[in-house]
């Protein structure tokens, strides 16, 4: 599924375009506090090549998030991961700050579970999130996620949200 509208955003297959939008989201320090920090410019081109041939290969990955009136509010999206060399399907979701805080997480979590599990029929979608980013937990546990277990990855405490079809 290439595009599609939630009740306030319309999501857009990344592609070239949205280069610039990428890497001030990724400039901006507390949105990349959970996110392994902030990213240059020259690592966000890395993470758009990645994604759109994550694309390519799989024919889903990450979608760019408008408001209705076009303005870019951030980027979400479903993707394969190795954990503990099992390959899961990853939900993610990041938000340009002056959009926290208005349901809009939540808007686009339920929205691509669905996308995920009705529409491309996988069998388990999975969240990561660090144990300290409440929102995010919060976001996945609004759409039927279900606490799964805690590790550490990357030298962090995250816990494992998981929901199946
Ligand atoms: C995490 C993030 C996506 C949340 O986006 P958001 O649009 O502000 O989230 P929502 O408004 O949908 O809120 C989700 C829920 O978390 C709650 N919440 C907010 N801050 C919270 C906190 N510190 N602790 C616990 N719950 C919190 C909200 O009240 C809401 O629950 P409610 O509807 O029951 O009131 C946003 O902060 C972001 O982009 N952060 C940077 C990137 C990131 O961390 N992404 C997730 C990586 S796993």
């Amino acid at each position: 599924m290439k595009n599609f509208r939630t009740n306030r955003l319309t999501a857009e297959r990344l592609n070239e375009s949205h280069l610039a939008d990428l890497v001030a989201l990724h400039l901006d320090a507390e949105v990349s506090r959970y996110l392994g920090g902030v990213r240059t410019p020259k690592v966000t081109k890395t993470y758009l090549d990645t994604n759109m041939a994550h694309w390519d290969q799989h024919g889903f990955g990450l979608w760019t998030l408008r408001t209705k009136d076009g303005v870019f509010a951030g980027r979400a999206g479903l993707r394969h991961i190795l954990v503990d060399d099992v390959d899961e399907i990853e939900i993610l979701y990041a938000l340009k700050r002056e959009f926290w805080g208005q349901g809009f997480a939540s808007e686009i979590a339920a929205a691509m579970t669905d996308v995920g599990l009705s529409h491309l029929k996988l069998p388990s979608l999975i969240g990561i999130v660090n144990v300290a980013n409440g929102a995010s937990r919060r976001a996945l546990e609004k759409a039927n996620y279900l606490l799964e277990r805690s590790t550490i990855r990357k030298g962090e405490e995250v816990v494992i949200y998981r929901i199946r079809r």
